[in-house]
């Protein structure tokens, strides 16, 4: 037998007993002649004991560390006073009478056993190293358990899971597509899928109600801590439901994983805020709720204002809006000047502000305010003595992302707390949004979101940007974890759709005539949602980095130091695949 127990299970019911155990070398500890070893499995770290003069010293004497070896040996009690009380095998060690190295162990570029600080690049070039470390082992078993529990509950409540293309056509989630190219249809591309959006409403067409998928999703963007180039959704679909149906369903599930893996009770249903009441409040449509610090209006308030800068703002159809800092008014100049910076790296045009004190407010622009407008700051912001009011006066679009960082800065520079798992829905999104720089619109989320009022769309009677969509979006502390919408499901609206945002009549059936083509044999109404798994993970360990809880995770810069991808191909590969690149690349690189 090769393995008779795992390193992590031996304990004093094993006394006396035969075991060969496999592992990795964790520790070696010389002690007078005698040679400790521990040795460490999936199921944990268990001593070995190699004493002088027995055959197998020799061997262990030169044993290199994390070197594969297979042991075995008889179980015995520590002797008093030696047991190891933190491990779970610390009461017992094996002592040594035959080993074998199964796989020796060159040099180590870090060290496993301590944590040592390892640069990022290393890690993932070495990535089989550092997931030998149990901590980051951990998360994947606690992946994998999330996905066991996650399934178990869709499946209980009547969803099919079914698997869709990889290889495909592109579906528009607001990103580049990676493109594959076709040998068998030469100048043609495969895209890979920025998510499973149009197969899993064919789905529907198809009458399987309930469908979810674990699916991997690629999108050719900017990367950043919350976002990889491929990602993972848990994607849901479901026939003739209203958003409460689906968000009711995302709310028992989400509370049954959290019980199950954290043991953390949390509160459903979800508190729902309007995306307007979200930009205003908070200065962002995925809101931290787990602290108050909310922006205040004043727009009607600063109209007439003697402070120009205010005036004119809201004259432009500009609004004012302010921020309360607790305790701001110790902040010395040059932390308010870094605010300032601040707001103007954000695009807004300088920051405005108020110390209150027990005199009234201070500042060199207070002699601009009318006695009622400084009350109405007061009102508004609820400032107290001690307080500093900070404004920006701009479009709305700059006001809310200015003031929304601010909030999150201050949150951090005063160390308010932020415990907990916060939730919310945020709906009634806009349905469009207009490019700035070519006037056109985009879909807010994505082309197949039915509009709220689909009546009044197909009539032309509302103005586009006024129309609202069925779109919802998952927000846990601040961060989009997930996104969904009841969908279009009438090939009339989803043409005018596509023509609003100025998708011709041909290119829409060039890209999406299957879809439109099914939506006429009978589309059942429906609607769904996809959570962002490598998120949701993250979060539940405290990891600031979705990369953490990815195997293999490409870097800021897309590429996988582990196997050197993205890579140079043979000249014959691209010629099979009728492509030549225009890039004359250094071939020795
Ligand atoms: P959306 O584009 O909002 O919706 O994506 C859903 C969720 O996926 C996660 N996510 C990402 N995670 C890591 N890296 C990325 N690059 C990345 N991009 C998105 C986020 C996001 O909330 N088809 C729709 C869903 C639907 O309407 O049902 C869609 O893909 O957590
Ligand atoms: P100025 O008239 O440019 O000297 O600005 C007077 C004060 O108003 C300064 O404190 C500026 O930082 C601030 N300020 C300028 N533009 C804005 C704006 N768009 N919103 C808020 N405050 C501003």
């Amino acid at each position: 037998m090769m393995r008779t127990h795992y390193c992590g299970e031996l304990t004093l019911k094993n006394e006396n007993i035969r075991a060969a155990l496999c592992g990795w070398v964790h520790s070696r500890r010389d002690h007078g002649g005698v040679i400790f070893i521990d040795i460490r499995d999936v199921k944990g770290i268990v001593q070995t004991v190699f004493n002088p003069g027995s055959d197998v010293f020799g061997v262990a004497e030169n044993l290199k560390m994390e070197s594969v070896v297979r042991i075995e040996g008889v179980v015995r009690l520590r002797p008093q006073g030696t047991r190891n009380h933190k491990i779970p095998t610390g009461d017992v060690e094996v002592v040594a009478d035959k080993i074998e190295v199964l796989g020796d162990c060159a040099p180590l570029p870090f060290s496993v056993s301590d944590y040592a600080e390892v640069s990022e690049e290393v890690r993932l070039k070495y990535r089989y190293l550092d997931m030998r470390r149990p901590s980051v082992r951990d998360i994947f078993v606690f992946r994998s358990k999330l996905l066991g529990v996650v399934s178990e509950f869709l499946r209980s409540e009547g969803f099919c899971e079914i698997e869709t293309p990889i290889l495909t056509k592109s579906t528009p989630e607001g990103a580049r597509d990676f493109l594959v190219p076709s040998r068998l249809s030469p100048g043609d591309f495969y895209a890979l899928p920025q998510s499973p959006q149009l197969f899993k409403q064919i789905l529907m067409i198809s009458g399987f109600d309930r469908y979810f998928q674990v699916a991997r999703c690629f999108r050719d963007e900017d990367l950043r801590a919350d976002r990889q180039p491929e990602f993972t959704q848990l994607d849901i679909e479901m026939s003739f439901v209203e958003e409460h149906d689906v968000q009711g369903v995302l709310e028992r599930l989400l509370s049954s994983v959290f019980e199950k893996l954290l043991g953390q009770k949390i509160s459903i249903p979800f508190p729902r805020l309007s995306y307007a009441a979200a930009m205003l409040k908070y200065g962002s449509d995925k809101p931290d709720m787990r602290f108050g610090l909310e922006i205040a209006d004043l727009t009607a308030e600063m109209s007439s204002s003697g402070f120009k800068v205010f005036r004119q703002a809201v004259e432009r159809g500009g609004v004012v809006r302010a921020l309360n800092i607790p305790g701001g008014g110790n902040f010395s100049r040059s932390e308010i000047d870094a605010l300032v910076s601040k707001s103007i790296d954000l695009g807004a045009g300088g920051l405005a502000w108020m110390k209150k004190t027990a005199s009234g407010f201070e500042s060199n622009i207070v002699k601009f305010f009318s006695a009622s407008e400084l009350d109405s700051v007061s009102l508004k912001t609820s400032a107290s003595v001690g307080d500093l009011v900070v404004f920006v006066a701009d479009s709305e679009k700059i006001a809310a992302l200015v003031l929304g960082q601010l909030r999150l800065l201050i949150a951090e520079r005063l160390k308010i707390p932020r415990e907990g798992y916060n939730f919310v829905w945020v709906t009634d999104f806009p349905l469009l949004e207009k490019d700035d720089m070519t006037g056109t619109w985009n879909a807010m989320h994505h082309p197949f979101t039915s509009p709220a009022d689909t009546g009044g769309f197909l009539d032309g009677k509302i103005d586009p940007g006024q129309l609202r969509a069925r779109a919802y979006d998952i927000v846990l502390n601040g961060a989009e974890m997930g996104g969904g919408s009841i969908r279009i499901h009438s090939s009339t609206v989803q043409k005018k759709i596509f023509s609003l945002l100025g998708i011709s009549d041909e290119a829409a059936r060039d890209k999406f005539g299957f879809l439109l083509e099914a939506l006429n044999y009978g589309a059942p109404a429906h609607g769904g949602i996809a959570l962002g798994l490598d998120r949701l993970v993250a979060i539940m360990l405290g990891e600031t980095s979705i990369r953490e809880v990815i195997a293999f995770p490409k870097t800021q810069r897309g590429s996988c130091p582990l196997t050197g991808a993205p890579a140079n191909v043979a000249e014959k590969q691209l010629r099979e695949v009728y492509i030549k690149t225009t890039l004359t690349k250094d071939k020795e690189k």
